[in-house]
C-alpha cells in the first residue's frame, strides 16, 4: 500500500526493520523543509508573525495527536524527544512522588529496557518492589496472569500495548478495568501499538501513554506524553529551563507554568513537532483501522510461508501484531541478519533491547521481522526464497 510515498522504497531494499523506526513519506521532509525554508522562527517566544506562526503549526501538531489517540484535551499530551524519554519523565516526575517503600511494580519480562530500568532506578531510590506478571506459554501477557500478579501493594502496572519482541497485542482495556477497580495505575508503552492499531486512551482509559514519531513515520527525536489531565496536572517537570517558567527570582521563588508547557523546558524539535503532523494528517487518510487490517493480513501470510521452513523456529506464531521473531537452526541470529543484508533484506538482530526476555523464551538472541503497511507478499516471498536457499550455510561461513 502506497509504497510510491516512500522515496527510500525506490531503492532495492527490503525493509522488515519498522519495530526499530520506520521509513518517511515524502509528506514529512516536505514539511520538515517548509519550516527550515519558510518560517524557521522558534516557537512560544516570539510576538512576531513569523513566530506566531510557529506557535500555530506546533499547536496544530498537538491538537492532530490528541485526536489521534481520543485524548480529552491538549494539556493531556506533552512532547519530548521520544518514548524513552517520556517513559522517564512519568516515572520520575509523577511516579516518584505518590510511589512509597513497599509498594509494588507490575512489569514483565518481555518490556523493552526504557521500561524496565527507570523503574529499577526509581525502586533502588524508593525502595519499591518490582514484580513480573507470567507470560503464558506463547510468551503473552493474559489478563488471569495479571490479576494473579496484583497485591494489596500493587500501585502501578507498567506495559507495553505490543512487545517489541513477541508481539502480543495485550488486553489493555481489560487490565485498566482491573486495576483501577483496585485503585491501581496503568503505563503503556505505546511505541509499537500507536503506529499500528488505533488508539482510544478514553476507551482503553490508559492512565499514561508513551510513544514515539520515528516508528510512526515520523522524524526521530519526537515522542509523546499522554496523561489523563487529573494526573498529569500532578507530574512535575526533571527539567527546567526557559519555556517552562512564568517568573523566578534571586531569592529561588518561582513559578512554573501550567501544562503542557511545563514539560516541555527549552527549545524543542519544532521542525520534528510539525513534520510529525504532517504524519498524522498522512496516517488520518490511510485509516489506522486499513493498516491494521492490511498488517496483520501480511503478517498471517508471513507466518504461513515460514512455517513452510523446516530449518525456521518462530518464536511468536500466535502473535497478533505485525512483528515475527525467528530464528533458524544452527545459524547465529546475527549471522542470518547479515546473510538477509546480502539480499538487501533488512531486519534487527539481538535481544531488541529487551535483555530479561532471555529468562522466558530460554534464547538471548533473535531476528526480527517487523512490518510495516508499504510491504507487501512479493517481499515476503523474497524472503522466503532466501531463507529456503540450500546454500544458506555455506553462504554465511
Ligand atoms: N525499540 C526499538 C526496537 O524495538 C529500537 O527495535
Amino acid at each position: 500500500m502506497h509504497r510510491d510515498d516512500f522515496l527510500m522504497l525506490k531503492e532495492n531494499i527490503i525493509y522488515f526493520d519498522n519495530g526499530a523506526t520506520t521509513l518517511k513519506p515524502k509528506v514529512l521532509s516536505e514539511k520538515v523543509s517548509e519550516y527550515y525554508n519558510c518560517y524557521s522562527a522558534n516557537a512560544h517566544r516570539g510576538d512576531y508573525s513569523l513566530s506566531v506562526k510557529v506557535d500555530h503549526e506546533y499547536e496544530k501538531t498537538r491538537m492532530l495527536v490528541k485526536d489521534f489517540i481520543n485524548a480529552k484535551s491538549t494539556n493531556e499530551i506533552a512532547f519530548t524527544s521520544g518514548t524513552t524519554d517520556s517513559l522517564n519523565k512519568i516515572i520520575f516526575g509523577y511516579f516518584k512522588y505518590v510511589l512509597s517503600k513497599g509498594d509494588e511494580v507490575l512489569l514483565d519480562k518481555s518490556e523493552h529496557a526504557s521500561n524496565v530500568l527507570p523503574w529499577f532506578e526509581l525502586a533502588d531510590e524508593l525502595g519499591l518492589v518490582i514484580k513480573y506478571i507470567d507470560l503464558d506459554k506463547n510468551h503473552k501477557i493474559t489478563l488471569e496472569n495479571v490479576k494473579k500478579t496484583i497485591t494489596d501493594k500493587t500501585k502501578v502496572i507498567s506495559i507495553a500495548h505490543i512487545s517489541n519482541v513477541v508481539g502480543d497485542i495485550r488486553p489493555i482495556k481489560e487490565i485498566c478495568e482491573y486495576a483501577h477497580s483496585k485503585d491501581i495505575l496503568v503505563l503503556v508503552d505505546g511505541a509499537q501499538s500507536v503506529p499500528h492499531i488505533k488508539i482510544d486512551v478514553q476507551a482503553l482509559d490508559i492512565d499514561f501513554l508513551a510513544f514515539s514519531a520515528h516508528k510512526m513515520y515520523g522524524p526521530t527525536g519526537v515522542g509523546v506524553i499522554y496523561g489523563k489531565e487529573a494526573l498529569l496536572k500532578n507530574i512535575k517537570p526533571i527539567i527546567f529551563g526557559g519555556g517552562m517558567n512564568s517568573i523566578y527570582n534571586s531569592d529561588f521563588t518561582r513559578i512554573y507554568d501550567e501544562l503542557p508547557s511545563l514539560l516541555e523546558a527549552g527549545t524543542p524539535n519544532i521542525a520534528g513537532v510539525i513534520g510529525f503532523g504532517s504524519v498524522i494528517e498522512y496516517l488520518n487518510k490511510i485509516g489506522m483501522d486499513n493498516i491494521s487490517k492490511y498488517e496483520r493480513e501480511l503478517k498471517d501470510y508471513a507466518i504461513s510461508k515460514l512455517k513452510e521452513i523446516d530449518n525456521v523456529i518462530i518464536y511468536n506464531e500466535f502473535s497478533e501484531s505485525s512483528i515475527i521473531t525467528i530464528n533458524y537452526a544452527d545459524i547465529f541470529a546475527q549471522d542470518l541478519a547479515i546473510y538477509l543484508d546480502k539480499y538487501n533484506i533488512c531486519v534487527r538482530a539481538g535481544n531488541h533491547c529487551s535483555k530479561i526476555l532471555k529468562d522466558e523464551i530460554n534464547i538471548k538472541n533473535t531476528v526480527r521481522i517487523s512490518l510495516s503497511f508499504y510491504n507487501t507478499k512479493e517481499e515476503i516471498d523474497e524472503l522466503i526464497r532466501v531463507l529456503k536457499n540450500p546454500k544458506i550455510k555455506e553462504e554465511i561461513l
